[in-house]
């Protein structure tokens, strides 16, 4: 474990394990604050809608468990945290931070292709405590192929030759994401948005947006106030709070 740990979080490290959202899940009950658990080898990683996740040896799988004592209608916020802080991250890695883009509402581009995806999973509803999972998963050294229509798959060693291991990533990642959760505690989200806009993919320019409900296809103009994906279509302006988008 580095020296910059952030104080008070837990830090488990699993040999394998089907998926660290999964396992956060199992393990919320006894988990009695923040905690990263990483993956060494995940066999069964989800992605996002219902979607799989290939994490081959050598990659980055973990998840951070919390309690957060925000709303639930502000935890969607915290894939914005979560997508900072590994820019962040991956910026202090490589020392480039033109290659790294994001793409609403949380995946990681290094040169245009993906190289990272977030899952959020909010557990524990109703009753019982609220629990947040953020699944993170990061092509450290391999790029596993992709979905059809979706963006080329990128790893961090082919396309930039760092090679780090999941623990030496996670020692970079967890003081990041410390700050950026410190920075929307203490601001809000207003800096975080901004940060963020500051490294999105393709702003301005023309982009689709897929939902369940419809496909909308406008000039991406930024977020709103609730991590909205805002664009300007033929009917006017809309406010997408959640789809799949594509460029
Ligand atoms: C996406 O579809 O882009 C999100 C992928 C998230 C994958 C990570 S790997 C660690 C964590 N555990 C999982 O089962 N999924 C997430």
């Amino acid at each position: 474990m580095s020296d910059n740990w952030p104080d008070g979080v837990g830090r488990i490290v699993l040999p394998e394990i089907d998926s660290t959202n999964a396992e956060a899940g199992r393990r919320a009950p006894d988990l009695a604050g923040p905690t990263w658990i990483l993956a060494l080898r995940q066999t069964r990683g989800r992605g996002r809608r219902g979607r799989g996740w290939a994490d081959p040896p050598g990659n980055f799988a973990a998840s951070h468990f919390s309690r957060p004592e925000a709303p639930p209608s502000d935890l969607a916020l915290r894939s914005f945290v979560a997508a900072l802080a590994l820019h962040d991250a991956l910026v202090r890695a490589t020392g480039q931070p033109e290659r790294f883009t994001l793409k609403w509402p949380n995946d990681v581009l290094l040169d245009g292709g993906k190289l990272a995806g977030i899952l959020l999973e909010s557990l524990g509803q109703g009753t019982g405590p609220r629990h947040l999972v953020i699944g993170i998963g990061v092509n450290l050294r391999h790029a596993p192929e992709g979905d059809a229509g979706a963006l080329r798959p990128v790893s961090l060693l082919d396309e930039t030759g760092c090679a780090l291991d999941p623990e030496a990533f996670l020692d970079l990642l967890a003081p990041c994401f410390a700050h950026r959760e410190r920075q929307l505690a203490t601001f809000g989200f207003a800096p975080i948005r901004t940060a963020w806009l500051t490294r999105a993919a393709r702003l301005g320019e023309r982009i689709t947006a897929r939902s369940m409900q419809e496909t909308r296809t406008g000039i991406f103009e930024g977020i709103d106030t609730t991590g909205a994906l805002l664009l300007t279509t033929e009917d006017g302006p809309k406010a997408i709070p959640a789809a799949e988008v594509y460029f």
